[in-house]
């Protein structure tokens, strides 16, 4: 098999996501880091570039000149910078010609992500935006279980996404929590574009559901915050069901608690992020049933992604790899001509689309006095 080659902005010293994306991305072998713009300070880029063992030649000082210079050159680019600059980064690389991989938020407004997902489309390019819950094997179960109508017609969705990090006056979570808590890197919203994002893709995602409205009741709960830090949202989808989602920072004692209920005519499915391995179901006569990863039970197309036995456990540096696995098979596929659209398993431009959508919504709906806005 021969490597892909890949790119990234962001990602700099003492950053975060950058090295979650290295790390994921390394666990199948199939791609190698060659060129990055990994901070806006050069030498800090030439630091990091240093550390990855690059080419001092194809570390850069800005994202617009590596995406001139790297155009032909590589398979696809990693894009892992504050919220605010994903859509010149994407779109610098999208007119170089160059597959992208973005983390979510997709950007800041609906005209940039409707112009990403026309330029991705235009230039016939794959884009993978990485919700990375949506690669766990028990997400991908609980799709292909809903799909195949084993849970009957959804009636309701409950879903939340608390933290806790952001919960302290006076402390702003250090560089992570400074620009999302900041309207300019932000894009005017904090806790709902980090976390409300995932909660309305992994929903998605899931039940296949679109949003036709949103009420959002967003807060301010820690004295001093400008940015929402709470944030409460009723949703009517098309078709009749209903769901509840909450996501909050000032949730002290929760972690990366990511979890959605849905309940359908036949039964109901409940999954947790905090416990990825395995995923509860409940039939209509009220029985219990407990699928873990690497047992029988699990969908096949969700149980091909397992890389360990049962028990073994997996977590969400996997998750990532499994959107990178499916992203890597299509860039190959695209090169020897083999590529359908069906083989894309991952979330998309469009799909970040969709979530930037989501929260423009609720911004109006909140500033207008949580009233019902549709999508
Ligand atoms: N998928 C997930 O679960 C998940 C989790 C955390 C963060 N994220 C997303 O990842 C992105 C980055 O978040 P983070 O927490 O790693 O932030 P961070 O502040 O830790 O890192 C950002 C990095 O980008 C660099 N950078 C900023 N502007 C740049 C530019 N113009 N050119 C090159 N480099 C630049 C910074 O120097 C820094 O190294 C955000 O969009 C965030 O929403 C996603």
């Amino acid at each position: 098999m021969k490597k892909l080659y890949y790119g990234m902005v962001g990602g700099g010293p003492g950053s975060f996501i950058g090295d979650a994306h290295r790390r994921s991305i390394s666990i199948d072998g199939q791609a190698e880091l060659v060129a990055g713009c990994f901070s806006r300070t050069p030498e800090k880029c030439r630091e990091k570039g240093a550390e990855l063992g690059l080419d001092p030649e194809r570390c850069y000082g800005s994202f617009e000149e590596m995406a001139k210079a790297e155009a032909g050159k590589l398979d696809f680019v990693v894009v892992v910078t504050p919220n605010v600059s994903h859509y010149p980064v994407c779109k610098a690389f999208l007119q170089a010609g160059v597959n992208v991989a973005c983390d979510k938020p997709l950007c800041l407004t609906v005209p940039e992500a409707e112009e990403l997902v026309a330029l991705a489309k235009e230039k016939d390019l794959l884009f993978l935006v990485t919700y990375t819950y949506t690669g766990h094997v028990t997400a991908k179960h609980v799709r292909d279980y809903i799909r195949a109508g084993k849970l009957g017609k959804i009636r309701t969705v409950m879903a939340e996404y608390p933290q806790g990090w952001l919960a302290y006056e006076g402390e702003w979570g250090g560089k992570q929590g400074e620009w999302r808590c900041d309207p300019a890197q932000s894009g005017g919203v904090n806790c709902l574009g980090d976390l409300g994002t995932h909660v309305e893709n992994m929903v998605s995602m899931m039940t296949g559901l679109k949003i036709k409205r949103v009420l959002a009741k967003m807060d301010k709960l820690v004295p001093g915050r400008v940015l929402d830090d709470n944030d409460v949202i009723l949703v009517e989808y098309e078709g009749g069901a209903v769901g509840s989602y909450w996501t909050s920072q000032v949730a002290i004692g929760r972690d990366n608690d990511l979890a959605v209920r849905i309940y359908g005519e036949n039964g109901s499915i409940e999954w947790k992020q905090t416990e990825c391995e395995k995923v509860l179901m409940v039939s209509r006569d009220g029985t219990l049933t407990e699928r873990h990863r690497g047992n029988g039970g699990i969908e096949p197309g969700a149980a091909k992604y397992g890389r360990l036995p049962s028990g073994h456990n997996e977590g969400w540096l996997e998750a990532m790899g499994n959107l990178y696995a499916s992203f890597a098979e299509c860039i190959r596929a695209k090169k020897d001509g083999t590529f359908k659209p069906e083989m894309i398993d991952f979330q998309t431009v469009e799909d970040g689309a969709e979530g930037v959508k989501f929260v423009h919504a609720c911004l109006k709906s909140n500033e207008n006095g949580s009233v019902w806005v549709e999508l």
